[in-house]
């Protein structure tokens, strides 16, 4: 059976900060499995590292006009910094670039590749001839086959979001330089996962029926849909060198290097101090360390597949045991985009609210993205805060401190007889270590949190119904003993929130007096003794009120303004006369009855961001059109008394409740606003356009 457990959390890429999706997605679950797993006594390595090689940290680099090793050591120590102010307790958190790793992700491409088990193959890819340079699909742009937006990408549309491949796109171009690209052959190694099908599918679609649905799900769909050789070898020039004669200007592909960034990572913490952490071998290839990675859903393919493979193929290593992995965390109904800025950065959030890494850890636990892409939204944060942290847990721990100072000078009081409510409140939590352990090894990290807030409701619900407060008045003896269960049930709380909110229940142990604690004394009533002194007590947790709340959503608006400016920007710098439209006849244009009016008044439509209410002199009397085109007139008064051209003969529909008896003609301009159509010169109203 298994006598360890590893764990690993994806490294991320070193080419931005790191965001709240980082945190919900992958870091904070790891870290509450390792916290829980040391609390319990088990010997558990946590393994984390940035991945710093690839295609993003170069484009980041040439974007920001430095180099590509500036960019790494700058996002390393921030996203290494911002790991460590929210408490994910990485035994070792290291890099792609250290010279340990380059040295042993090229003996591990090379023992395979001496051992004959990559194929070697030579395909015709996209060159650059005037910088020399193959491209990578994603510098590689062009017009898209589809839609024939210009500058889709090629591994992807944004304009229509097909899937393309460079070969697809028409008169592709070198995204950096714009010029044009011919194909040309080149070499690369491919690890054969088509050999590896079959003990693929026994090893997981047997062997690992338990994995989470969607992990279990994506790895059936690949299978299913027949593996083929995979290139593990890249034309760049940032990366570990392919490690063969002749095979200059070529790097391992950063999807080779990475994972066993895990391993190497693991060598130089072990090498460094094998007093305490043992050999590295031990972590890696004894079959008694049980190896866990966690990972978000655009991973999976990697380390369910195409790492384990690696290994296999290698021979000597353990496979993964299980791959927990989460869906997306979206913001504000959006999804987080490092590119367009959409994020809650970590460095951020703790600059914005100090001391608070708890409150966004229980956040997105509480709301963690297991079994499907959720939301993280302002709003909810504060909700949480105010109306579970504060009201909740921390009025319960609070109350009791603050009564047990007030009637016993800060000591545990002594515990007498209990009534019949005492022991069913006793009762009540006398489950919660075994539900918490068996959620917390199952991976449900959402449901185990919940479960131990209802400890602390049950706490909250106790003071409140048996009313301490009041007691104190009569009978000192019941006071004692509600307030000793009390402490003690806060002193559980410590424990069972260790995992989840760190800085918290360090806090509370020390406002309790309590030394060390250990996950099996969950449950125990007897963890203060009579008589022991309190700390020092202040609140657990504190309201959050709207201000700040309002300044990130205010922060979230101006981002998204500026997003759309830069995207009517991009999409005015596209623009192309559109194609002339399918041949119409005269009868098709006498049918439309187009006509000028006059404005008599123009008002924005109440509660409405588009409309704009138009009351026209049409010739006939009076009109009234609403039009889409609030954005474009900010003061819409500058419309009155001109002339516009109008549809007259279209059925009235109803708007926001007023009816609209036309359409009014309008054009774009060059900044993308909508402006109204006239005649060049005065004329009657009601007269026809034709
Ligand atoms: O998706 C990513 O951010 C990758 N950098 C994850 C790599 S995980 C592992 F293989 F190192
Ligand atoms: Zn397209």
């Amino acid at each position: 059976m298994f006598k360890r457990t590893l764990v690993t959390t994806a490294l991320p890429y070193a080419n931005g900060p790191v965001h709240i999706g980082h945190l919900a997605g992958v870091y904070v679950p790891a870290d509450i499995y390792v916290r829980y797993l040391r609390l319990k006594g088990r010997e558990v390595l946590f393994v984390g590292g940035s991945d710093e090689h690839g295609v993003p940290v170069t484009i980041r680099a040439r974007k920001e006009g430095i180099t590509t090793q500036q960019v790494v050591d700058r996002y390393h120590e921030l996203i290494k910094s911002s790991f460590e102010r929210f408490g994910i307790s990485f035994d070792v958190y290291s890099r792609t670039t250290s010279a340990i790793h380059h040295k042993f992700a090229s003996d591990f491409f090379r023992k395979l590749y001496e051992e004959g088990k990559f194929i070697e193959q030579t395909t015709e890819q996209f060159y650059d001839p005037e910088t020399g340079h193959f491209l990578t699909d994603r510098n590689i742009r062009g017009e898209c086959p589809h839609c024939h937006a210009a500058g889709a990408y090629g591994d992807q549309c944004e304009k229509c979001g097909s899937t393309l491949s460079p070969e697809e796109l028409i008169n592709p171009y070198n995204a950096e330089t714009g010029n044009a690209l011919v194909k040309r052959p080149t070499s690369h190694w491919y690890l054969p996962l088509d050999q590896y099908q079959e003990w693929l599918e026994k090893w997981i679609l047997e062997g690992h029926k338990e994995w989470r649905p969607n992990v279990y799900g994506q790895c059936k769909s690949w299978l299913d849909g027949g593996l083929r050789p995979r290139a593990v070898t890249r034309d760049l020039e940032w990366g570990i060198p392919v490690p063969v004669e002749g095979a200059e200007g070529k790097v391992l592909y950063v999807w080779f290097d990475a994972p066993i960034g895990y391993i190497s990572n693991t060598k130089e913490l072990c090498d460094a101090q094998p007093e305490r952490f043992g050999k590295w071998e031990t972590w890696w290839k004894d079959e008694t360390t049980r190896l866990i990675h966690f990972i978000g859903k655009d991973n999976i393919v990697f380390h369910c597949i195409v790492f384990p493979t690696m290994l296999k193929a290698e021979g000597s290593y353990i496979l993964p045991d299980n791959v927990p992995s989460n869906e997306f965390l979206n913001l504000e109904g959006d999804k987080i985009s490092t590119s367009r800025n959409w994020a809650v950065w970590l460095n951020e959030y703790l600059d914005d609210f100090p001391g608070k890494q708890d409150v966004l850890r229980y956040v997105l636990t509480a709301n963690a993205p297991e079994t499907k892409d959720n939301d993280f939204t302002w709003a909810d944060f504060q909700a949480r805060n105010n109306n579970e942290l504060v009201a909740i847990y921390g009025n319960f721990v609070n109350r009791a401190l603050v009564l047990t100072n007030k009637y016993f000078e800060g000591k545990v009081p002594n515990s007498s007889d209990f009534t019949e409510y005492d022991r069913q409140t006793i009762d009540e939590f006398k489950n919660v270590k075994a539900q918490l352990e068996s959620l917390l090894e199952d991976f449900r990290f959402r449901d185990a949190l919940k479960e131990a807030m209802n400890l602390a409701r049950i706490g909250n619900k106790y003071l409140a119904d048996t009313e301490p407060w009041k007691l104190a008045k009569t009978d000192m003896a019941r006071t004692a003993t509600i307030l000793n269960l009390a402490l003690q049930i806060a002193a559980n709380l410590s424990i069972a929130f260790e995992p989840f909110l760190p800085f918290s229940s360090a806090k509370l142990r020390t406002m309790l007096g309590l030394k060390d604690v250990e996950w099996d004394a969950l449950g125990s009533l007897d963890l203060l003794s009579a008589g022991a002194p309190l700390g020092e007590v202040s609140l657990l947790f504190e309201k959050i009120e709207d201000g700040p709340i309002q300044n990130q959503l205010d922060r979230l608006a101006r981002i998204k303004q500026e997003n759309d400016e830069v995207a009517k920007q991009a999409e005015l710098a596209n623009w192309k006369p559109q194609e002339i439209k399918s041949p119409a006849s005269i009868d098709d244009f006498d049918k439309l009855d187009i006509r000028v009016a006059t404005v008599l008044d123009c008002q924005p439509v109440k509660k409405s961001e588009r409309l704009l209410q138009f009351k026209l002199s049409d010739g006939n009397g009076e009109r009234t059109i609403l039009s889409g085109i609030a954005q474009s007139y900010p003061d819409p008064s500058v419309l009155i008394g001109k002339q516009v051209l109008f549809i007259a003969n279209f059925p009235p529909r109803k708007m926001m409740g007023i009816e609209s008896q036309g359409m009014i003609l309008s054009a774009v301009d060059a900044d993308g606003k909508l402006v109204v159509t006239t005649t060049s010169r005065v004329v009657k109203d009601g007269v026809s356009v034709g």
